[in-house]
């Protein structure tokens, strides 16, 4: 049988989907340099995947490395040629994800998350490898001038993230042959079957409480801050002003459950395998929009903890609403959201609140 290649599999989207799809059958590979994660989410991976010891070499290996180095990914896919499990698609999660960061630093973010994509295609390629599901973002979309935001609004990053993700993309569109941006689904003249994936906010954690979001440093989103707030890390929250057109004045986000986001993951891999050649490019989201304080008061009403907060002034390059419109996600994926705000809540604080635990004992 073959195998799928996670990369970036430790992460928090990536470590949810390696669950999913263990459970589904599937043999995977994880390669990862551990740069935003920690190589102790492999062993919860298996723990909730149920493997036993013994097989769980067959079914999870486990990579350390980076995936701009090419000589390693060669390696890999070699190695498993040579073992009877070729790699037989890829998901591709690895990347850096900071907005902020990525104004900062964006050579390291072309670096890591365009270069490293381009060695990865390559070997692909090497080893007619072509299949690919590629974590792409919402950010792509900039300011949206319509809301909800479908797959056809213009491409407009503002940020040096964005851009990266929009420039994969467009390699993507040139691999496929197919003419991007004007339709989400577009049979390819060559043989690559790939899905793009345009998340919109990821939030949330596994049920058990054994795997969620767990990024090092600062956290750039507000889930994580909202949980470090309740856990006493933080005293308060900044909510980037309280002045824009929406409800209650303050910012409008799609919120998705990373394990919908996983199933969307199973479903976008099954659906490029029993295929025919294509470029798809689907909007992940729940199509519902909540507001930072609704976020904040369902948070409270579920874990029974205060979240203290200050109005801060705008910050650039903020928008007031995003949400998707997920009605292409459920027409080529039959996939669409199962998760409320509530299970967002309850599972996100039972991770946070797990974790607090193992860390003081
Ligand atoms: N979480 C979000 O809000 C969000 C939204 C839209 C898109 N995305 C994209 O989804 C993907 C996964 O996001 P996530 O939230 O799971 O992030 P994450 O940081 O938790 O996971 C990324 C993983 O990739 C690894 N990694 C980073 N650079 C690497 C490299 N050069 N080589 C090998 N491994 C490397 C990190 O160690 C980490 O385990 C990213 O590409 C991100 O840009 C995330």
């Amino acid at each position: 049988m073959g195998s799928i290649l996670i990369t970036g599999g430790a992460g928090f989207i990536g470590s949810h989907t390696c669950v999913v799809l263990l459970n589904a059958g599937y043999n995977l590979i994880i390669i990862d340099n551990f740069s935003n994660s920690s190589p102790s989410v492999i062993s919860s991976i298996a723990k909730l995947a149920k493997l036993e010891d013994k097989i769980t070499e067959a079914r999870l290996q486990l990579v350390k490395g980076d995936i701009r180095d090419k000589e390693l990914v060669t390696q890999i896919f070699e190695i498993a040629k040579r073992k009877g499990t070729r790699i037989i698609a890829v998901i591709h999660f690895a990347g850096l994800k900071s907005v902020h960061e990525s104004i900062q630093k964006p050579l390291l973010y072309w670096d890591v998350n365009t270069s490293g994509t381009r060695k990865l295609l390559e070997v692909m390629n090497e080893f007619s490898c072509k299949v690919l599901v590629f974590s792409s973002s919402a950010t792509v979309y900039g300011d949206p001038c319509v809301i909800p935001i479908d797959e056809t609004s213009p491409i407009n990053p503002i940020n040096p993230y964005g851009k990266t993700k929009a420039a994969v993309e467009m390699l993507l569109a040139d691999i496929s042959n197919c003419q991007q941006r004007t339709k989400p689904f577009q049979k390819s003249p060559t043989d690559w079957r790939i899905a793009i994936l345009r998340y919109f906010n990821p939030v949330g954690a596994h049920p058990s409480g054994e795997i969620g979001e767990d990024p090092k440093g600062i956290p750039n989103n507000l889930f994580p801050l909202i949980n470090q707030v309740a856990e006493g890390k933080r005293d308060l929250l900044h909510i980037f002003g309280n002045d824009w057109p929406t409800i209650d004045g303050t910012g409008v986000r799609d919120y998705i459950h990373v394990m919908d986001l996983a199933e969307g993951h199973k479903a976008a891999l099954e659906k490029l395998l029993r295929s025919e050649p294509q470029l798809l490019t689907l909007n992940l989201g729940s199509g519902k929009g909540h507001s930072v304080l609704e976020l904040i008061h369902c948070f409270e009403e579920v874990t029974g903890k205060k979240i203290s907060y200050q109005i801060a002034n705008r910050r650039a390059g903020d928008s007031a609403i995003s949400i998707a419109s997920p009605k292409l996600a459920l027409k080529y994926l039959n996939w669409s959201t199962q998760k409320s705000l509530k299970d967002i809540c309850d599972d996100g604080w039972n991770w946070q609140s797990k974790n607090i635990y193992k860390n003081k004992f």
